[in-house]
């Protein structure tokens, strides 16, 4: 079997440049990989339902955002199939399944669960954990398996699921016979790149702590959250020495610059290094240093933002999009149902014939 890959995305906000240097970017990647027969992207509004089963409305209004978002930075709608996961029935009859397969206390002991609850203050007051949250673990394991995914390409935060889904896998096919096909996690290869700071420093770009640049923002507000980011806080005078480390703006042009930047945009120098020799020895302003940034920024999320713009004028075409990719998954995923059926012996309209004979045969012998 070649390469098939899935990933997916809890529509619960827009996506931000955190989504895109830690995996939007590794998709566009894939989508140019020949060696992939099939790449899948899933819009996990189930999932995203689990934390917020109260605000059906923020789901559906992110629904049309995220694929906007995915279009707007080009994945191919006819190389990826992107698809909606509460459409896919399949998902849910997994999950089932998979259910009697995994423990209280190994749900308990997932790192990525565990970090959620605390955060969602579930365990906190009577508030309570809600079974389909604390459950979520083994619909994504159905997720991944309902597309015979072989790789997930997904940030490091996921490993636990990746672990949890391998688990369900092997012991699925122990106990019904080899069914299942064992994912593989891939991880962004550079972490440094790939990891982008909120642009208050926290060490998390997201959308709930108001640190983020949307890929859908605009050219006024781009500006005014990359000129009030956090820089180094004894940097007075352009004359002082400053510091790399901790300021956010030397920590983006990690991420976003390349040497060709500074022939386009600050000739001053010819790439990064010089230029925080520069920072570091005084003489260089953080406002300069913004603009820079700024240039860089602008210069992509303008492509993003006209590419976005054109959709939105198609929104008929959009709906088309997620139809058909819906549509090509259900078929999919009742394929690995269908097999899941059989391998639990549960197959029983199959075959009207065999079922029939299955039947008079036992009945015969227990007699
Ligand atoms: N849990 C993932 C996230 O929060 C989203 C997701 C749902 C997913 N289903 C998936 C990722 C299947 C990879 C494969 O980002």
């Amino acid at each position: 079997m070649g390469k098939i890959s899935l990933t997916g995305d809890r529509p619960t906000g827009k996506l931000h440049l955190g989504h895109y240097v830690g995996s939007l970017r590794n998709r566009l990647a894939l989508q140019a990989d020949k060696s992939f027969d099939e790449i899948y992207v899933m819009l996990a509004d189930g999932q995203g339902l689990t934390d917020n089963f109260d605000n059906p409305m923020k789901i559906r209004d992110n629904i049309i955002q995220v694929t906007l978002d995915y279009l707007s930075i080009g994945i191919d709608p006819d190389r990826v199939t992107i698809c909606v996961q509460s459409a896919l029935p399949a998902l849910t009859e997994l999950t089932f399944y998979y259910m009697n397969l995994v423990t209280v206390p190994r749900l308990e002991r997932n790192p990525t669960v565990k970090n959620e609850i605390q955060l969602r203050g579930f365990n906190e007051g009577d508030a309570g954990l809600p079974v389909g949250f604390f459950t979520y673990p083994i619909s994504q394991a159905a997720d991944i398996t309902a597309f015979d995914a072989n790789v997930v390409p997904v940030g490091e935060d996921q490993k636990p699921m990746l672990e949890q889904c391998r688990e369900i896998v092997h012991k699925f096919n122990t106990v019904y016979g080899e069914t299942l096909v064992m994912p593989e996690i891939m991880l962004p290869k550079n972490e440094r790149e790939n990891r982008l700071k909120g642009t208050d420093g926290k060490e998390k770009m997201s959308k709930s702590l108001n640190n983020a640049i949307f890929l859908s923002e605009s050219k006024e507000t781009l500006k005014t959250k990359v000129m009030s980011m956090y820089t180094d806080a004894d940097h007075i005078n352009v004359s002082d020495p400053g510091k790399i480390e901790g300021n956010v703006v030397f920590s983006f042009l990690d991420v976003f610059c390349e040497d060709r930047h500074f022939a386009d945009y600050l000739n001053d120098y010819k790439n990064l290094d010089e230029m925080k020799e520069h920072y570091r020895k005084g003489g260089l302003g953080d406002v300069k240093c913004k603009k820079f940034l700024l240039a860089i920024l602008e210069e992509k999320i303008s492509k993003f933002r006209e590419e976005r713009a054109k959709w939105e004028n198609d929104l008929s075409s959009v709906y088309d999009i997620l139809l058909a990719g819906t549509n090509k998954a259900i078929k999919k995923t009742n394929a690995t149902c269908d097999r899941v059926r059989k391998a639990m012996k549960m197959d029983y309209f199959s075959d009207k014939d065999k079922i029939v004979s299955e039947w008079k045969t036992y009945i015969t012998d227990n007699k």
